[in-house]
């Protein structure tokens, strides 16, 4: 095919034309995507697609209060693949996976999954292989931990013997043991979270919808919970989850889809994205003076100060100022002094690699968290 040797030849390029991003890009399974606006476009053959929404659309309120919470999404997932949703608080990603299984009807739009229409009758079917994990914690408070993963055990009539085994691994994998028999309400916040994972699990779905992982996990747990997250394609699952943890984002997601105001702004791998921003290290600093009108003054300082130093880009992100530049160290003192004479007094400075953060921020320009 023409497209595809020239895509090989020219191997990854983007364009940014107006507001619109449009990509072509070849991954190893010789597919093209092209993402124009909120469509992403791939030809992925339809035996290895696990689910695909078309022109999913979705407002809530009307007039001065209306909100476009997603756009006209439309994408394919891969089965045996974990495809993120990154995005802040309010860009629609649990908007987005409500419709995908059916949760919230669109305004306008449609899903298959595994090559089935939930509108035509498939549900229980369905139902089966789809494993929802929601984002507000779901238990039965009265109910101990294993209760609650025999109640849904018994609701999927799964046999005993199997239910048994499941269950048992996968309070094992949450570490869990030593909780079986507290009650729900009774566990603390991070262990109800673990919880709230596995009741999605009991029933050994194929499909995999987590809304948010990890949030008010300790770092340790936060771990736990990764591996076992990243280790499902293995056992032949495919998994979508929603965050808005650029790291949760990068450690987990084959692809990674950002999204911000209802709308997709880049898809593709974490490493293709961090690399489509540009090369270099990351200097980040933290100056004593960090109010906004001092941050956007020292970032034009920094700006001028190009010559030979191979500055490539500088961005403030929260209270801090990065520098991105080919090569940087041999040069860190030269910038120091400079910023010194400028007057800008350095309190802390850290050399560091390139995060979805920056891409969020590089398309957007607002930090994650802002
Ligand atoms: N039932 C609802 N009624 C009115 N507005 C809603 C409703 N559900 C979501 N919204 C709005 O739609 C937008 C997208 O919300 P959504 O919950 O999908 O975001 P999110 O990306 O999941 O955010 P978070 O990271 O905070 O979970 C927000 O502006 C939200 O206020
Ligand atoms: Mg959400």
């Amino acid at each position: 095919m023409i497209i595809l040797s020239i895509s090989r030849a020219i191997n990854l390029n983007y364009k940014r034309l107006e507001k619109k991003w449009i990509k072509y890009k070849e991954t190893s399974e010789e597919s093209i995507s092209i993402l124009e606006g909120n469509k992403v476009n791939e030809i992925i053959q339809e035996s290895d697609i696990a689910i695909e929404v078309n022109d999913l659309t979705k407002s809530f309120g009307s007039g001065e209060n209306r909100v476009d919470a997603v756009k006209e999404l439309s994408l394919k997932v891969r089965k045996g693949e974990i495809f993120g949703f990154l995005g802040p608080n309010g860009a629609g990603k649990t908007t987005s996976l409500k419709m995908m299984v059916g949760l919230l009807e669109p305004n306008r739009g449609n899903v298959k999954i595994f090559g089935m229409n939930p509108k035509d009758g498939n549900k229980n079917q369905l139902k089966r292989l789809i494993g929802i994990i929601p984002q507000e914690i779901s238990l039965y408070q009265e109910l101990t931990v294993q209760e609650n993963l025999w109640f849904i055990a018994d609701a999927y009539r799964i046999e005993k013997g199997v239910a048994k085994k499941r269950i048992d691994e996968l309070i094992k994998a949450m570490g869990l043991e030593d909780k079986r028999k507290a009650l729900a309400k009774n566990l603390s916040g991070g262990l109800r979270r673990r919880l709230n994972l596995i009741m999605g699990l009991v029933h050994d779905p194929q499909l995999i919808l987590c809304d948010e992982p990890t949030p008010g996990l300790d770092p340790q747990s936060r771990v736990v919970v990764w591996d076992y997250i990243r280790n499902l394609p293995k056992k032949g699952k495919t998994v979508i989850l929603t965050t808005h943890h650029m790291e949760e984002a990068d450690r987990l997601s084959d692809r990674v889809a950002i999204i911000d105001h209802g709308e997709i702004l880049v898809l593709d791998r974490p490493s293709l994205l961090k690399a489509s921003i540009g090369e270099g290290d990351l200097v980040e600093f933290t100056f004593t003076k960090r109010d906004s009108e001092t941050l956007t003054q020292i970032t034009e300082v920094l700006k001028q100060f190009n010559s030979g130093t191979n500055v490539e880009d500088v961005f403030v992100t929260g209270d801090k100022i990065v520098l991105r530049a080919l090569n940087i160290v041999p040069r860190l003192s030269r910038i120091m002094n400079y910023l010194s004479e400028k007057g800008a007094e350095i309190e802390n400075m850290a050399i560091r690699n390139t995060t979805l953060e920056d891409v969020f921020i590089s398309l957007t320009g607002r930090a994650l968290r802002d």
